[in-house]
């Protein structure tokens, strides 16, 4: 019955740790902070707090699609145990919202987020994701935010939005501030604006002042463009705000959360053959029960994205990476990353 442990808190206790240096997280990252990533951090490159990939509510409630986006929310008790973990949701329906909450509750989450900045079309047409932050689905936003504070009464509860929709829009950071949430994450950009711009850091600090004013107990996080561990503490600082979320940040540095400490070339081939293995187990043909056997979970490809995070910043770097792109067997790969790390 762990799951009727009270969690409320989480943040709050996590940035206590932080002797006042602030909290740096991971962002939700969908096909990159899946379980299998979340290991490697977990182990080697330990953030504040850690994120699911977002997982829409909706098909958590039919029986088919729950199926196969509770595999999104597979997360191991080694991860946990490092630091929090928060799941993220999504939904346009405050019936589904509570449920999904519900559910990320009864599954063991130390939080739940729920996703307000999603740019993509097929999210928003769903009224889903950024869409929420339009005057004319305010209603709705908060509709949603009080099915989930009402399905997960006793985890923190967390949104994650964008400056705007078409243009920067305080009405909104307004609105969330006076949900009264316990934390609210912003990506500072628009959804206009995509990730094509620089983040406007330039606004975080009248954010935090509106947060003093509006709801001084809400746990405030700056999203944007953030490459460092050392950047990320400059920025809590400057603004006075709570934390920040590094998202891309990894790919340049999967070891960042380790005090900004860069891999060798032979710790960047380590790396990358213990996240091999780990997709393969997570999302290989696992054949976990007859009607799978053999069925892959996610497409390899995914995996070979990450080849640019590891086999890179060294010379020939890329020769070796356009070699490894060719080869679409995870065996044969691994048997080459082995090969490769022996040589260094
Ligand atoms: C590949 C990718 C997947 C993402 N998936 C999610 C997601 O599932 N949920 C979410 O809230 N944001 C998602 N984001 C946005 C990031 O969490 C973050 O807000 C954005 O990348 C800006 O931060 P950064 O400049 O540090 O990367 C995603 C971003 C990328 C690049």
């Amino acid at each position: 019955m762990f799951w009727k442990k009270n969690k409320k808190g989480t943040w709050r206790r996590r940035l206590d740790q932080t002797n006042g240096k602030g909290l740096v997280v991971v962002a939700p990252m969908a096909d990159v902070t899946d379980n299998a990533f979340r290991e490697i951090l977990a182990k080697y490159s330990v953030p504040d707090l850690s994120y699911t990939e977002f997982v829409s509510a909706d098909g958590l409630a039919h029986p088919k699609g729950k199926k196969r986006l509770l595999r999104d929310l597979e997360y191991t008790k080694f991860q946990q145990k490092a630091s929090p973990i928060i799941g993220q949701i999504f939904s346009g329906q405050p019936e589904n919202m509570k449920s999904g909450a519900a559910l990320i509750q009864r599954l063991g989450f130390d939080g739940v987020d729920i996703n307000t900045g999603c740019p993509s079309r097929t999210i928003n047409k769903q009224i889903c994701g950024a869409e929420l932050i339009k005057l004319e689905h305010r209603e709705l936003a908060g509709q949603l935010i009080q099915a989930c504070r009402a399905g997960a009464p006793r985890l923190d509860l967390a949104v994650k939005t964008r400056l705007g929709w078409a243009s920067i829009d305080m009405s909104w950071i307004q609105f969330l501030l006076e949900q009264k949430l316990d934390v609210l994450t912003i990506h500072l950009r628009t959804r206009k604006e995509m990730s094509k711009v620089p983040a406007h850091w330039e606004l975080m600090t009248e954010i935090r002042e509106m947060r003093d004013k509006i709801s001084p107990g809400t746990i405030l996080l700056g999203n944007g463009d953030i490459n460092t561990k050392q950047e990320a503490y400059d920025k809590i600082a400057e603004h006075g705000i709570d934390g920040v979320m590094i998202g891309r940040g990894i790919f340049k540095n999967p070891l960042l959360f380790d005090a900004d400490r860069e891999p060798s070339i032979s710790e960047r081939y380590r790396l990358l053959k213990e996240h091999i293995e780990l997709f393969e187990a997570n999302f290989g043909p696992t054949g976990r029960n007859l009607k799978e056997f053999g069925k892959r979970i996610k497409s390899f490809y995914l995996m070979k994205k990450f080849l640019k995070v590891y086999v890179n910043g060294f010379d020939g770097a890329k020769e070796i990476r356009n070699e490894l792109m060719q080869i679409n067997d995870p065996q044969a790969l691994l048997v080459r990353v082995a090969q490769l790390s022996d040589s260094v």
